[in-house]
This record gives structure tokens, sequence and C-alpha cells, in this order.
């Protein structure tokens, strides 16, 4: 059972949404952090503050306003750096975990895959840590391999040397966004490194969940998103080893990423102002910095610990509708995933059921998730996903458990 504590009240009181009244008059009960995490009050006021106290541009005016949006852009890189363990100069914002996975694929991948190279992702990757690979492949004539994973959709690392034989780049998900599914990042990076290749981690579903130290997991670059966790949309983060992305080219280029600009030439800015062209996404980076900061008050022990109560509970309550059809996938041992539970009931489409659901204020997305090859692979055509943060309790579990029981009825289950 969960510590009744009284922090997870202290938590909900934070989220203003939380509080607010479906249009059925429903309580709302938000399973699908994994797509987005709501955001609480102290997020919300950063961007108010930035628009009503100190809206400037950033790195150009040397008026007090523009100082002052200059200072707090800067210091919210820093509490980025601070929450993953990284240096300030390693942290390049990005809009998304897509955009930083887009840049590592364009800028490091065109200057050092060759036709020949391998590049290794697994079974279980997300649309935007798949598709720019195939196309750097595609560019370069390089071989793509995947670590499979079982009916389970647990990874088999047995053959992971022969995979890595060759291999320039691994890239792979720290969390599935739809089974849940923790890589074991101690086990693939020094195997990666060993054989020679350069390892991104796409963080998006792992750096809101699990207590990350990029420089412990020796992962060269790690990329993820504000509105996962807490924050804004429009904001993001890529994590480069620093010598890394001083090797690499711009990836976008205009104002703010240069040194110095001539008619015919132009040298370019270290990082990660290298990577920054244009005005940057300024509230939302200082409310980024806000978010890690109440992450940080929470502590991410106490939020993975939260999170493997709940899953936990949740596979317990959700396992007495199997006699009934409901069909739960990813591996069932609350240790192995994050937060995340995909599931069937009989033969009622994903879609139905979350539009069910959807009519008791129980919010969950249905679909492929983003994860179309691992759906055709596992021969599901859609599933619905509960997916967990620290404002969810056990009542949100039990409100989607009687939510089940109405649609189980109403399909005559
Ligand atoms: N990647 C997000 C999800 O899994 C959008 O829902």
């Amino acid at each position: 059972m969960i510590a009744v504590d009284g922090k997870i009240e202290q938590i909900i009181a934070d989220f203003p949404i939380l509080a607010r009244p479906t249009s059925r008059g429903k309580r709302l009960v938000y399973l699908d952090s994994a797509a987005t995490s709501q955001k609480p009050r102290a997020v919300i006021q950063a961007l108010v503050d930035y628009y009503e106290q100190y809206n400037a541009n950033i790195h150009r005016g040397v008026y007090e306003l523009a100082a002052r949006a200059t200072a707090e852009f800067e210091q919210a890189r820093v509490k980025l750096a601070r929450f993953i363990g990284a240096e300030t100069n390693e942290i390049v914002w990005v809009r998304n975990t897509t955009e930083a996975v887009n840049l590592v694929a364009y800028s490091w991948g065109n200057a050092n895959v060759r036709a020949g190279d391998a590049i290794l992702l697994t079974e279980l990757e997300h649309h935007s840590d798949l598709v720019p690979w195939q196309l750097l492949a595609q560019r370069t004539g390089a071989e793509l391999r995947f670590i499979p994973v079982d009916e389970r959709g647990r990874y088999v690392l047995d053959d992971l040397d022969a995979l890595l034989d060759g291999c320039k780049l691994v890239a792979c998900a720290h969390v599935s966004n739809t089974l849940g599914t923790i890589l074991p990042l101690d086990v693939v990076i020094p195997r990666a490194h060993a054989a020679g290749a350069v390892v991104l981690v796409d963080g998006a579903q792992g750096a809101p969940h699990l207590a990350v130290n990029v420089k412990a997991l020796d992962a060269d670059f790690y990329t993820f998103s504000g509105h996962k966790m807490l924050g804004p949309t429009g904001i993001g983060v890529l994590y480069g080893k620093h010598e890394l992305l001083a090797g690499m080219p711009p990836f976008f280029s205009g104002g703010d990423m240069i040194r110095k600009v001539g008619y015919a030439q132009t040298t370019f800015a270290d990082p990660p102002r290298r990577f920054e062209a244009g005005t940057s996404n300024i509230a939302d980076a200082i409310a980024y910095g806000v978010a890690v900061e109440y992450l940080q008050g929470v502590g991410m022990e106490w939020v993975r610990e939260h999170e493997r109560a709940l899953t936990a509970y949740a596979l317990q309550r959700l396992a007495e509708f199997e006699p009934r059809g409901l069909a739960i996938y990813g591996p069932r041992d609350p240790a192995a995933i994050s937060g995340v539970i995909s599931f069937n009931l009989a033969d009622v489409h994903a879609h139905d059921l979350a539009s069910i659901l959807d009519t008791e204020g129980i919010c969950v997305r249905a679909g492929h998730h983003c994860t179309m090859p691992l759906m055709e692979k596992m021969g599901w055509s859609a599933t619905a996903r509960a997916s967990f943060y620290i404002y969810n309790t056990e009542a949100d579990v039990d409100a989607l458990c009687a939510g089940i029981e109405k649609a189980a009825r109403l399909f005559g289950i």
C-alpha cells in the first residue's frame, strides 16, 4: 500500500486542474501523463511572471529588463544541468525530445555515420527515436538493427555483443512509452562503449520518473521534454558530453549561434549556443527550471517509489478483470516498469473503451502510442494505456477499474 503521509494531498493541491470537475461534473482522473503531465501552480505562475514582470529578449539588450530575462533563462539551464548531474555547457535547449534526436541524427550522424556502419535501436522505440535514424540510414547507407523484446515486452539481451559488432551508435528509450519497460542502461551503455559505439538515450519517459545522473550512466547524449515532467510544452533538453557537442556542426543556423559573421563566411559559437539559433523559448525554459525544482522538492526517489507502489496496486486491481478477457501487456513486475500499463478489454476497441472511460472523467490514451512497429510485432491494432505521475492515487486506479466495469457491462462482458 502507498504510504499515507500527507504529501500526496499537498501535491494534488498544487495542481489547479485537478480541482476542476469535468464537463459532466465528474472528478478529473488524469491517467495520461506519459502523453503530457499536468502543471503545478508554481510553473504556471513562472510563465505569468515572465510576461508580466520582465518580458524581453535575451543575450542582446543591455537594459535591466533584458539582463533579468537573460539571467533567469541561463539560471534555468543551471537548474536542468543539476537535475541530471551535467555541466551547464552540456545542456542544449530544444523544443522537445524529437527535435533533440533530429539534431543528433543530422549534426553528429551526418558527420560520423558511413555506409556499412550499424545503428542499434530497440523494438520498443517511439517513432521519434526511430524515424530520424531510418532517414540517417537512408542518407548514409548504414544498417539498422534492433534489440528484441519478448512477448511481454522484456528486453532480450542474449545477443547484445553480436548486435553491437560494427555499431557506430546505440539509440534507445530509457523507458518504453507503450509498455513502461525500463532498459537496463547499466548493462547496455558499458557494452556499447566497449564496442566503440556512442549512446543516445531517449529519456522522454525516463527523466520525469527516475533519478537520472548522466555522468553515472555515462550516456553520451540524453534527450527529454519539459511538458512530460510538470513543465510547459515547447521546451526540452539535449544533453551531450561537451567534447562531443564541441565537435558537431550546427543543425539550425541564424542569429545567436555565431561567433563572427561576414558576407561570405561565419564562425560559430561554442556549445550550447551553437545549437540555439534564433530567439529561444525564454518563458518556457524559465518555467521548466521551476518544474525541475518542484520535482527535486518532492524527491525523485519518492517519485519512483510512489509510482512503483501505484503500478503494483493497478496491476493487482486490473488482474481482477482477466477472467472476463482483460489483457494486460508488458512486464508484470512493478520493479521492471515505470508507471505505464497498456491493456485491452476483450474485443472492445481501445478507442471505445477510452471514450467510455472519458464519460467518467478518466483520461487514458488509446491507439498505437507512436510505436506502430511494436504493435505490428505483437499483433495489437491498438491498446488503452494508463500512465501515472506524482499526483495519482489508489483512488484514481479504483476509478479506472470502476470505469472498466461500466464498459464491460455495456458490452455484455
Ligand atoms: N510520446 C507521448 C506518448 O507516449 C506523446 O503519449
